[in-house]
């Protein structure tokens, strides 16, 4: 991802949502990405803490003397905003505000050129603490698209709203420095449209099921699948399948089953309650209780969010520990 942004002369600023690690944004940062995206508040403190705090079992320490720059890509409201609005008070600092732009998601963001200018007129008004940075739109409902042609067609409509919303912006006078947005799904095509000058994708880290699937053998799905589930078989007492020790906690399942690394086609993984998980006999056999097997997760951010470490493994060798720091900062 860092070299499709280099070579397109984009920034890439990756997003933490998806490994919530000090290790893997410190990776990205050496890398070349020009800063992290964060979900929430409370996952940018978190993951900035490790990153400043040096080791901490976690490989710590940051690339740029303790400073990183993070792009907050929700909205916030009531409380965390008051919080932010009285640290920037505190310290004397300026914000740097995007105007949140509606492509098509729409989960966020002012949903017409009126409302861009509205946003931007209010950020100018309330003086030097708050500056205008530009825009974001993130085309989350084309991330899984499954077809190249198909997502290439959402990617140039998300890209005419902006388009129109950065004309209206610039008709007014506002520099529009920042156009902010996109994510693994899109990444090549985004690029190809020319519009964002930063790219902010996340699960290219990891990869999922859902996103091999959609993928598929397009530009986009290149990347390796890294992440896996292991599991242990704790029952063979019937025949035909194993019982293995991952069940609805183990991953999130808002888009079906993960499927067993390796495994011989038709092997089926099923839900079998909040502990346990269902695989299907391969036709070389049964397996036997304490066989340890390895699940492509389905969806890989809120998979990870359930653990308090990654291990990294190469080979058959685990070679380091991630801890998973901006766990359940949900807020
Ligand atoms: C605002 C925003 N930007 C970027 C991303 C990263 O997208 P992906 O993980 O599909 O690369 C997300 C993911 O949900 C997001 O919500």
């Amino acid at each position: 991802m860092a070299d499709l942004a280099a070579t397109a002369g984009v920034a890439l600023r990756p997003h933490v949502k998806s490994h919530k690690t000090a290790l893997v944004a410190r990776l990205q940062l050496e890398h070349g990405a020009v800063g992290l995206a964060c979900a929430k508040l409370a996952e940018a403190e978190a993951v900035v803490d490790a990153l400043a705090g040096g080791p901490d079992g976690d490989g710590g320490g940051n690339a740029r003397d303790g400073r990183v720059g993070i792009l907050l890509t929700s909205p916030l409201a009531g409380r965390p905003s008051a919080e932010l609005a009285a640290a920037v008070r505190r310290t004397g600092g300026r914000l740097g505000v995007l105007c949140d732009v509606d492509v098509g998601l729409g989960r966020t963001g002012v949903v017409d050129p009126a409302g861009a200018r509205a946003v931007a007129r209010r950020i100018t008004a309330a003086g030097p603490v708050l500056s205008f940075g530009g825009v974001q739109g993130y085309a989350g409902h084309l991330q899984h698209t499954a077809g190249r042609a198909a997502r290439r067609d959402g990617a140039r409509d998300a890209a005419l709203r902006l388009t129109a919303v950065v004309d209206a912006l610039e008709a007014d006078g506002h520099e529009v420095r920042l156009r902010t947005g996109g994510g693994t799904g899109t990444s090549g095509l985004d690029v190809e449209l020319g519009l964002l000058n930063e790219l902010q994708p996340g699960s290219y880290v990891f990869m999922d099921r859902e996103y091999r699937d959609a993928l598929g053998d397009d530009p986009e799905g290149r990347f390796h699948q890294s992440l896996t589930v292991a599991t242990t078989v704790v029952s063979a007492n019937q025949t035909g399948f194993a019982t293995v020790d991952a069940g609805l906690k183990a991953m999130a399942t808002d888009t079906g089953p993960p499927v067993v690394v390796g495994a011989a086609e038709g092997v089926e993984y099923l839900f079998f309650g909040d502990e346990h998980g269902l695989v299907t006999d391969c036709p070389a056999g049964p397996r036997h209780r304490g066989d340890r097997l390895e699940l492509v997760p389905p969806h890989c951010d809120p998979t990870v969010d359930r653990y308090d470490a990654i291990w990294l493994v190469r080979g058959d060798e685990v070679v380091g520990r991630a801890d998973v720091v901006a766990r359940g900062r949900s807020q």
